[in-house]
């Protein structure tokens, strides 16, 4: 496993984004049921969170529940909403110790009425806080996020306050759930998944996506590390050629 060192700290991915996935699976294989998992996943979330603040990356964004995972059994459903409340509350004191702030996207008004409360509260209490942003996504889909802002585009040029013709990518992202946040630049999915499942999609159209076969249970620092290096080794460019990257890259050099 990489070692801290190795990562180079001037070049980190501003925005980390995290499909954790493999929490029933782990269970299983363990003879546990789902909700097992899930607890287990608790201290993966915790370890990567502290390992984000402590390397000094600025946003970190968790999709803990999508808005297709109102399906699954009631048992689960309302074992991960517990689980999720009573986590936040717990937590609280540990972000504002660490300057983490806390935020959500996701059509929270699905909630039931404690856990929103809980977070709502979270969010409150560390609203002032200026290291790492942590975005827990929660009831949260893409589809969703997309036709809910076109919903709003529609009745603000209804109303006059847009004109059609002035509609550009920025108007749309200032529409979306992450409107305050830059695009991540690496997206990780855990548990040997090769999708997107409706996480962010606008909002990756430049990730570097990487993915790894460690079950979310058993995603520690080490493995945020190894992501981040593997990152760093990559070349981005925007749609541009390897050559004119490499130009910007010796004349910003200069
Ligand atoms: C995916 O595994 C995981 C989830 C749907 C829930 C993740 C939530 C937590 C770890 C709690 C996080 C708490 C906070 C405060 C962010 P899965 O159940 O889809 O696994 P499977 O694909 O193996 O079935």
């Amino acid at each position: 496993m990489p070692d801290l060192p190795v990562i180079d700290k001037t070049r980190l991915p501003l925005h980390i984004a995290i499909i954790m996935d493999g929490n029933g699976r782990w269970a299983k294989e363990k003879g546990e049921n789902r909700l097992f998992g899930h607890y287990q996943g608790v201290q993966s979330v915790r370890d990567t969170v502290e390992g984000c603040a402590e390397l000094g990356i600025s946003y970190l964004t968790l999709y803990a529940f999508s808005t297709e995972n109102w399906d699954r059994p009631e048992e689960e459903v309302s074992g991960l909403m517990a689980l999720l409340a009573e986590t936040i509350r717990k937590e609280v004191p540990t972000l504002n110790k660490n300057n983490i702030k806390l935020q959500t996207i996701g059509n929270i008004s699905m909630l039931p009425e404690y856990a929103y409360k809980e977070l709502l509260e979270a969010v409150e209490l560390t609203r002032t806080n200026t290291g790492l942003t942590l975005i827990i996504a929660l009831s949260y889909s893409s589809r969703w996020e997309l036709v809910t802002a076109v919903q709003h585009i529609a009745t603000d040029v209804k109303n006059g306050k847009i004109q059609p013709g002035d509609i550009n990518q920025d108007t749309l992202r200032n529409y979306l759930n992450t409107s305050a946040f830059p695009d991540p630049e690496l997206m990780i999915r855990t548990s040997g998944e090769y999708r997107i499942s409706n996480f962010l999609l606008y909002q990756l159209a430049y990730a570097e996506l990487y993915f790894t076969d460690t079950r979310w249970p058993d995603f520690r620092k080490a493995d945020l590390y190894k992501a981040i290096l593997n990152f760093q080794q990559r070349e981005r460019r925007f749609g541009k050629t390897g050559e004119q990257i490499q130009q910007e890259t010796a004349t910003d050099a200069l």
